[in-house]
């Protein structure tokens, strides 16, 4: 909804990493191809995540936003957020920040990330219901952006036949909504906050530097995780095994892992030559033991 209340012109830039989710590129896309705008994709640095000086020296009056995703679907990486925002700040750029991956697993300040648009799923590392998630926008955007749909909800139908929009972000919900859903979020909300997202953070970090090691000693594996900084998604895979194989071998001795496939982040896999990938989300919930029997069951 925030996205698509942009208003870009032909040669409009919008900037984005290349850790891309597909539903995120499929909306950029549509809305250039409408529009004209341009999308540039900011190269990674060593460490194969987003490179800031590199988009640094890309920005100019012509960029109107920068994408990033925070967390990627497909792997260890953390971007460089923070980094990402005092540029984008600095330039007085819009910075979007996909958080799905990263809400519940790391803490996050929007002040501190410098993002201007924080959008954020519940059904992830909040561990909250399917279908349910969250948008920031920084309170000096908001009258900026007209949402693509409103209703009498975001806006009121004053006399005259002219409607007047909310001034806050709920001029970007709708009037009916999923009641139970949201109530399930905010629970899912407080049971992290009591945890502490520091801790959480600290508790994933350990369990999967330990996966990783683990994993790095098995013949035939190999980590495909990127970036100075990794979170909790662990990604291999094994040689001469496919992906989906290695998932129902898993899932038979009753460890849930996932694969990550091209289709959901072309720009990445595709320019590391990678199909798919086996995804192994750890969370604080998880114990060492099974950690161990992960790794032991690959390794069989
Ligand atoms: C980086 C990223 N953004 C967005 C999403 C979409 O989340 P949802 O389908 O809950 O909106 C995902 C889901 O995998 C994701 O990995």
């Amino acid at each position: 909804m925030a996205f698509y209340s942009f208003r870009f012109e032909p040669g409009d830039r919008i900037l984005i990493g290349r850790a891309e989710y597909a539903s995120n590129w499929i909306a950029l896309r549509q809305v250039a191809n409408r529009t004209g705008a341009v999308i540039e994709i900011v190269p990674d640095d060593e460490h194969g995540q987003l490179d800031v000086h590199a988009l640094e020296a890309m920005l100019d009056g012509r960029v109107k936003l920068v994408s990033l995703v925070h967390v990627p679907t497909q792997g260890g990486l953390v971007n460089p957020a923070e980094a990402v925002g005092r540029v984008t700040r600095a330039a007085g750029v819009p910075l979007l920040l996909d958080a799905c991956q990263s809400v519940g697993q790391l803490p996050l300040d929007v002040t501190s990330l410098g993002c201007d648009i924080l959008s954020a799923t519940g059904r992830k590392f909040l561990r909250a219901p399917r279908g349910t998630g969250f948008l920031y926008v920084r309170r000096e955007l908001i009258e900026e952006l007209e949402p693509p749909f409103l209703d009498m909800h975001s806006a009121e139908w004053v006399a005259g036949g002219a409607y007047r929009m909310r001034a806050d972000a709920r001029r970007f919900e709708n009037w009916e909504t999923y009641v139970a859903g949201k109530i399930g979020l905010g629970v899912a909300a407080d049971y992290a906050l009591e945890l502490g997202v520091a801790e959480i953070r600290d508790r994933d970090r350990a369990l999967a530097e330990r996966l990783r090691e683990l994993l790095a000693a098995v013949p035939g594996v190999t980590l495909r995780d990127q970036g100075a900084t990794k979170g909790a998604i662990v990604t291999f895979t094994v040689d001469g095994r496919e992906p989906r194989a290695v998932q129902a071998a898993l899932a038979a001795e009753r460890i849930n892992v996932s694969t990550t496939s091209t289709q959901s982040a072309r720009l990445d896999l595709e320019e590391r030559g990678i199909d798919e990938l086996i995804r192994a989300s750890v969370h604080y919930f998880n114990t060492d033991e099974e950690i161990e029997r992960l790794v032991e069951t690959v390794a069989a």
